[in-house]
């Protein structure tokens, strides 16, 4: 079975469902704000679209999905309302593979719009929202067509190859952390664009924020509790794909096991996902 069909988060809204557990995602995406705001800020400042198009890549299903474009769409509101301008209109792209809970997201889409139209009167937009099965390996879009591109926690995922028989020794996660230098290498030899901001920060695995005071105060380590919750956060993301390959009946005990030692890892040393928000600005 190709990769593409199984590389999909747990669908649905359940306890082990991605949209429950992803947590340390949201960190993630609450870190990267004050850039993607600067960055659509500083791009429609610049160039004034009538309509202004943002694709989402790697959007996957659950609170996170909708998330990021509020925020784009709060951020040019609030330029616009600053500048006086008349907000643009939006088209925004949310681009995952075929086999994404695409379905989840269109049933939450009317309850956005209203709650657009009450926050932003009859007057703001129009704004659609429209799904994009495919990979972001092939093209999406026409040439030049989209002035703004997210993507958040979806890039480390490789392209698609076969998954090959003989179980473990052929288990291949498609999956790649560069480091920050060969981040950099790919823009600089790939020609098209040039870095515009580059910042690194960490987050705990289990997704509390220890350089949130408000969070601190109240928040008290537990590493079967955080181990827990690292266990939860892999599952959502990654049980299709071993269940695939493994069959179903191996789900509970791996994950069980690896809570286990997650917790015990826990119980030596930190746990720390290092990320990179990076900004990239067209030649
Ligand atoms: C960990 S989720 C991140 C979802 C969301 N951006 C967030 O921050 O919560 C990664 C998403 O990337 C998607 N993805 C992986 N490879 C992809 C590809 N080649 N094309 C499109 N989406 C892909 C996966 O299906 C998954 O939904």
């Amino acid at each position: 079975m190709e990769v593409q069909q199984v590389l999909h988060m747990n669908w649905g809204n359940g306890e082990t469902s991605y949209a429950t557990n992803s947590k340390l995602q949201e960190l993630v995406i609450n870190k990267a704000k004050p850039v993607v705001i600067g960055s659509i800020s500083d791009l429609y400042t610049t160039n004034l679209p009538r309509c202004l198009r943002v694709a989402d890549l790697g959007c996957s299903s659950g609170p996170n999905t909708l998330l990021v474009i509020s925020e784009i769409i709060d951020a040019i509101d609030e330029t616009c309302h600053q500048l006086k301008l008349t907000t643009p209109e939006f088209q925004v792209f949310l681009n995952d593979l075929p086999s994404n809970d695409f379905n989840t997201i269109f049933k939450t889409l009317p309850a956005f719009y209203d709650q657009l139209k009450k926050e932003k009167g009859d007057k703001f937009g129009p704004c659609s929202i429209t799904g994009l099965p495919g990979s972001f390996y092939d093209r999406l879009f026409p040439t030049s067509t989209i002035d703004f591109l997210h993507s958040s926690y979806s890039l480390h995922w490789l392209s698609q190859g076969l998954i090959e028989e003989a179980k473990v020794d052929s288990f291949n996660l498609p999956f790649y952390m560069p480091s920050h230098k060969e981040l950099e290498a790919v823009v600089c030899e790939e020609g098209s664009f040039y870095l515009d901001q580059l910042q690194i920060f960490d987050v705990n695995w289990d997704g509390s924020d220890d350089d949130d005071d408000n969070n601190k105060a109240g928040f008290m380590f537990d590493r079967f509790i955080s181990g827990q919750k690292m266990a939860k956060c892999v599952r959502a993301v990654a049980e299709p794909m071993i269940a695939c390959h493994f069959g179903e009946t191996v789900i509970d005990i791996l994950f069980n096991r690896y809570m286990e030692y997650v917790s015990d890892h826990l119980s030596k040393e930190e746990g720390k996902f290092v990320n990179f928000v990076i900004s990239l600005k067209g030649k």
